[in-house]
């Protein structure tokens, strides 16, 4: 049987992408893709996921009176794939107790910094900000708070003199696109 994830995305997506091209490149092998969620309709990762015929569910909050509305209709899709492991990768909202009251512990964030330095928006700035030496990335279990669960894996970016601040977030993405695969091979590994 395969390993079925899902991932939780709002944006550009790349992180989707590598994990998808992880898969088609058998670097992780018997894994599959059974969901894209993404809450912005005009959002990269939509037209990736279609152009690559990754099932999807996009919807707009606004169109639900809250949180646990949306989160009820996300909630039973993952149940309809039979999803074993959902992965947010860049999905800006936080996740509430009608997804975490089934899926804690078996729900991955990845987040730009070396938590628990640089917690919330824009952590590649705030590093970058603060002038410190090294940042990272940070792949952890999802709890209720802002990017306070278990850590997983955590891998750290070297900032050099010659680092400018988009030179740093490319470092830290390409770190990403290999950490994140990793993550998701060690979980399923334990299964
Ligand atoms: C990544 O830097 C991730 O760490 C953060 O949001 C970004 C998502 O990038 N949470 P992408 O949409 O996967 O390109």
């Amino acid at each position: 049987m395969k390993f079925r994830i899902a991932i939780f995305a709002s944006g550009r997506g790349s992180n989707l992408k590598a994990i998808h091209e992880s898969i088609l490149t058998e670097k992780l092998i018997d894994i599959e893709i059974g969901l894209g969620v993404c809450d912005q309709i005009h959002a990269p990762v939509v037209e990736y996921m279609k152009a690559n015929k990754i099932p999807s569910f996009t919807f707009s909050a606004k169109e639900y009176p809250d949180k646990n509305a949306y989160e009820a209709i996300i909630a039973e899709k993952l149940n309809e794939k039979n999803i074993d492991l959902v992965i947010l990768a860049g999905y800006m909202r936080l996740i509430g107790s009608v997804l975490l009251d089934q899926w804690e512990g078996k729900m991955i964030n990845l987040h730009p910094s070396l938590l628990p330095e640089f917690p919330g928006k824009d952590a590649i700035s705030q590093a970058w900000q603060a002038g410190v030496k090294e940042t990272g990335v940070t792949v952890h279990f999802v709890d209720s708070g802002m990017d306070t669960g278990k850590v997983l894996i955590q891998e750290t970016v070297n900032i050099d003199r010659e680092d400018t601040e988009e030179t740093l977030a490319k470092k830290i993405h390409n770190v990403e696109h290999r950490l994140l695969p990793n993550a998701i091979k060690k979980l399923r590994s334990l299964q």
